[in-house]
């Protein structure tokens, strides 16, 4: 049994995961990268491997599929390792209105940003508590503390739901007594990923003003050191972090006036 902290990464093929592959890699983590593109994944573990010299192996999974989870947990399994840390951070968002979207898109959507990664914890969870140490990131978003808008509906429901699941369970597990159990939302906001041209709207996007954007380093490294220090809930940057003080802070139907006014700028309502 190999004494090196693993983490397993969902959603490790592109953009944010692929960099939380790389951080916890350079801090000397073995890492499971999991997504539906294996040809990604052996890239990246090819580049892990040569610049970390870390033990790096590939699950092809799609995490829609209902019994996803139990499948990589199956594969981890075979590896004789426990997992010391996950990242659930798979994700995309899905344009259209709830009406015009059909509910197989919308029910996929929520067992790949909801249901499994609630469901990876509630498995992976036992064994930190039992072991003492546990690290979970979950890749919530700037758009949990935004009021909600026509188009990509659910997105923004489920990024607050991750950010409450994060702070029960950091709570729980502080409460338990093991206090070297952290779990952490990360809530991005604007990150140069392939998110908005999986999603459609990178013509829209293009139209935002550059100081919006964050590179995925900064944001990863961001969640890695809040999760490492303890904190349940964290906004990388200091343009996100005052756009989610605004959300707070500000009149609720002036935050939904603006919401419903910019809204279009980054999201597709047809
Ligand atoms: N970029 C932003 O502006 C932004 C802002 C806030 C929050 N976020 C959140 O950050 C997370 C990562 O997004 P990103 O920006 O890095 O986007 P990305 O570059 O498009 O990467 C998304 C990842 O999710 C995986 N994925 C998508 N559907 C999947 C499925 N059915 N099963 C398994 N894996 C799946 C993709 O892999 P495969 O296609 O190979 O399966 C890919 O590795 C998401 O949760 C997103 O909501 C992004």
């Amino acid at each position: 049994m190999s004494n090196t902290r693993l983490m397993l990464v969902t959603g490790a093929s592109a953009g944010i995961g692929a960099e939380f592959a790389r951080q916890y890699a350079a801090r000397g983590w073995d890492v499971v990268l999991t997504a539906r593109r294996l040809e990604r994944l052996d890239e990246l573990k090819h580049e892990i491997e040569r610049d970390f010299g870390v033990q790096v192996y590939t699950i092809q999974q799609d995490l829609a599929r209902a019994n996803s989870v139990q499948a990589i947990l199956k594969e981890v399994d075979v590896l004789k390792r426990h997992i010391d840390g996950v990242v659930n951070n798979a994700g995309y968002g899905l344009p259209g209105t709830f009406l015009n979207t059909k509910w197989k898109d919308q029910a996929e959507f929520l067992r790949v940003l909801y249901t499994a990664p609630v469901e990876l914890t509630h498995k992976v969870l036992p064994g930190m508590i039992e072991r003492g140490f546990g690290r979970i990131v979950n890749v919530a978003s700037l758009a949990g503390y935004a009021p909600g808008s026509s188009g990509h509906t659910l997105y923004g429901s489920v990024k607050a739901g991750m950010i409450k699941f994060s702070e029960s369970i950091h709570a729980e597990a502080q409460a338990s007594g093991a206090s070297n159990v952290h779990c952490t939302a990360l809530c991005p906001g604007f990150t140069w990923s392939e998110f908005h041209d999986v999603n459609g709207t990178r013509q829209q996007t293009n139209q935002m003003p550059s100081w919006l954007w964050m590179e995925a380093e900064p944001v990863v490294r961001a969640g890695i050191e809040a999760c490492e220090t303890g904190l349940p809930v964290t906004v990388p940057g200091p343009v996100n972090k005052g756009l989610a003080t605004l959300t707070r802070i500000m009149p609720e139907a002036l935050a939904r006036k603006i919401m419903s006014l910019q809204g279009g700028r980054f999201r597709r309502t047809n």
